[in-house]
């Protein structure tokens, strides 16, 4: 039988904001897996189709740590999207949240296009400010997991970094517990709604920020955006907001990756932004993303 994560109750959870117990627990044994270094989470890879145990324990195990792995494939010339759909499936990552600039596939080919109506920044090669993958979903569809496969890197930039959400969880409660109520609030943040030539494409969705999975982890929807996103008015949200972009802005916090080809980064969607790019006139920038509902779960552990 396929070992995946149980139901927790959510009182249970560390990140439950009454249960000064289990976080104090919690805490003590995260504080060796804060910012990891590239090498606490790299790991190379032999066949993407079929993963050896090793390989599929050693991702697993980043994720549970560091809720991120950056892998590395042996052969660079293997570059069919189908190893995305097939790496998804050894970690139990099958549900696709197709968007609307995917792919009949429901993953996205990430480049530079042409765009009619709304233009999204991801299929331009501006600079992407932090996020988490789906913020503006609704709570039954967030997006727990993502793959990220680098096909071909920009000629300069497209520097991701990347930031496990549970840092700034300590951050702040440590800080101050409120912090943490503010942000678990189901009106703490409101995405507008989404409007191309008046039609409404999306509606507004209004959730917390922080949220407990169902197996007891943590998930967080945020955007650093300025514009477009409405904030409770309160003063701990508008704090801990402020607290949160400061904790970004800080390179010390954060793993910075450029991907080459042949890499991709496998996650527990966590908070990541993306530098501005330049494309050559051959070597221009190309990743598949498929970003599911189901967070990393290992079968082989
Ligand atoms: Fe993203």
């Amino acid at each position: 039988m396929p070992q995946l994560a149980k139901q927790t109750a959510i009182t249970d959870s560390p990140f439950y904001p009454g249960n000064k117990s289990a976080y104090k627990q919690w805490r003590e044994a995260k504080l060796r897996f804060l910012k990891p270094a590239m090498s606490d989470v790299l790991v190379r890879i032999t066949d993407p189709y079929r993963l050896s145990a090793e390989e599929n324990a050693a991702i697993a195990v980043c994720c549970e740590n560091y809720n991120m792995a950056v892998y590395q494939l042996g052969d660079t010339s293997v570059r069919d999207k189908s190893l995305v759909h097939a790496l998804g499936k050894q970690f139990a990552m099958e549900k696709l949240d197709a968007n609307l600039r995917s792919d009949e596939d429901s993953i996205s080919s990430l480049e530079v296009r042409e765009q009619n109506g709304n233009q999204y920044i991801p299929y331009t090669n501006k600079a992407l400010s932090w996020h988490t993958d789906g913020y503006y979903n609704p709570l039954d569809k967030q997006i727990f997991g993502i793959i990220m496969h680098c096909v071909s890197p920009a000629a300069a930039g497209g520097v991701n970094s990347l930031l496990n959400p549970e840092n700034i969880y300590i951050a702040l409660r440590d800080e101050n517990p409120a912090y943490i109520e503010a942000l678990m609030h189901p009106q703490a943040m409101t995405i507008p709604a989404n409007i191309d030539s008046g039609e409404v494409i999306r509606q507004a969705q209004t959730g917390p920020v922080f949220m407990i999975k169902p197996n007891g982890r943590l998930h967080m929807r945020f955007s650093a955006r300025k514009r477009n996103i409405r904030w409770r008015d309160t003063p701990d949200t508008q704090n801990a907001v402020a607290m949160i972009n400061d904790f970004l802005a800080d390179e010390s916090n954060v793993l910075q990756v450029k991907l080459e080809a042949g890499q991709g980064i496998i996650c527990n969607n966590v908070l990541h932004n993306r530098s501005g790019f330049t494309d050559g006139s051959i070597q221009k920038r190309l990743m598949y993303r498929a970003r599911y509902y189901d967070a990393v779960e290992s079968f082989k552990l």
